[in-house]
């Protein structure tokens, strides 16, 4: 039996893996969530699956846990996951983004928790504004939120931590994640959900640019795929991978893709580009290639599954 803590579960990413994980009957998962942004209709019914209500700043609550549970593998996704709520909140989002990831670090170091493997899920936004295209891991880092910072330096904690004290860490940078469960709500929510959610509430989608700046959009089957390879795999320990396809998608063709697939006119409204937004972003993902990882789904296969 393995037991999985899953940090974040009721969210996008987590309840995802969670909807994973669960298809092996070896597997016993508990959730920590507080359901800031997460919903509890995400995480599916299973008497393996075990919820707790409660915020991973509650760091007593969580060494307890640690402690009394001594999970095998620790996937650490909670997160304030929003740039724009960590530029209103920056305080509160680095107790959530970095000093929770601290607390579950030396809660592991100080009792001497044997675990096989902690991932910590960082952000493509620590690569910033930096031109240098494809983003490789060891490309120029250049965080310029109060988000990318906590990401960055959690990520170097937990990478560091992992091999001062020999503990079995791994991270990760995500690109465009995208895929059903994705809340839509927010105008910073990743674009195809909003794209999506325009279409079904018969809304016409602002683009705001002129739909050239692309980006890389992941299929989350492939990012939880990813999560789960690199997470079982003693050879990926202290590192940090890119996770995203390796390819480039303009928003103008993601939108060519959608209307192909249903079928249909999607009305477009043209705006001036954000302020701050970051033209082109794509991921080099040769070292999770070379890790055992090859992404299987193509932006048109990820976009035919996630509008069916
Ligand atoms: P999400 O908001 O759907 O999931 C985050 C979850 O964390 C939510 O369920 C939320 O309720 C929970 N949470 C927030 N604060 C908490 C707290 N104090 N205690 C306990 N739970 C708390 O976002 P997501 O897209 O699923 O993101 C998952 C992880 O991946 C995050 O760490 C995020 O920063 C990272 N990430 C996501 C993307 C993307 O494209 N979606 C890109 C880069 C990185
Ligand atoms: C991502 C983060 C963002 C962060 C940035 C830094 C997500 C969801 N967003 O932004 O918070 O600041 O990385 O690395 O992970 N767009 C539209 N119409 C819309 C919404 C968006 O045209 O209604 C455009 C945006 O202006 C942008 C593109 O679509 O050019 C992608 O936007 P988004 O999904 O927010 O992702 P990033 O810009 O990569």
């Amino acid at each position: 039996m393995k037991k999985i803590l899953v940090t974040g579960g009721a969210g996008f990413i987590g309840s995802s893996l969670v909807d994973e994980l669960i298809k092996d009957e070896g597997n016993r998962i508990t959730i920590v969530d507080d359901l800031s942004m997460g919903k509890r209709d995400n995480i599916p019914k299973s008497d393996r699956i075990t919820f707790y209500e409660k915020s991973v700043c509650d760091y007593e609550y969580m060494q307890e846990l640690l402690i009394n549970e001594k999970f095998n593998y620790i996937y650490h996704l909670a997160a304030v996951a929003s740039v724009a709520d960590s530029i209103e909140r920056p305080a509160y989002t680095h107790q959530v983004n970095l000093e929770s990831t601290l607390n579950i670090l030396e809660t592991v170091r100080i009792n001497k928790l044997a675990i096989t493997k902690m991932l910590f899920s960082s952000s493509a936004a620590v690569y910033g504004d930096d031109p240098t295209l494809p983003k490789k891991e060891i490309s120029p880092i250049k965080p310029k939120t109060p988000y990318a910072i906590d990401k960055y330096a959690s990520e170097q904690f937990v990478l560091r931590y992992g091999e001062l004290y020999d503990i079995q860490t791994v991270a990760v940078r995500f690109f465009n994640v995208y895929g059903p469960k994705q809340n839509p709500k927010s105008p910073y929510s990743g674009v195809l959900s909003i794209l999506k959610d325009s279409i079904d509430n018969n809304r016409s989608f602002k683009v705001f640019g002129d739909g050239e700046q692309y980006r890389d959009f992941v299929f989350i089957n492939d990012v939880v795929g990813a999560i789960i390879h690199l997470a079982t795999s003693s050879k990926c320990v202290h590192e940090v991978y890119n996770v995203g396809t390796g390819k480039r998608t303009s928003l103008n063709n993601v939108i060519k893709d959608f209307k192909e697939i249903l079928s249909s006119n999607i009305p477009i409204e043209y705006a001036n580009s954000r302020t701050g937004d970051i033209k082109y972003s794509y991921a080099d993902i040769q070292k999770l290639l070379d890790s055992g990882y090859t992404p299987k789904y193509s932006v048109t296969q990820g976009l035919r599954l996630y509008l069916k």
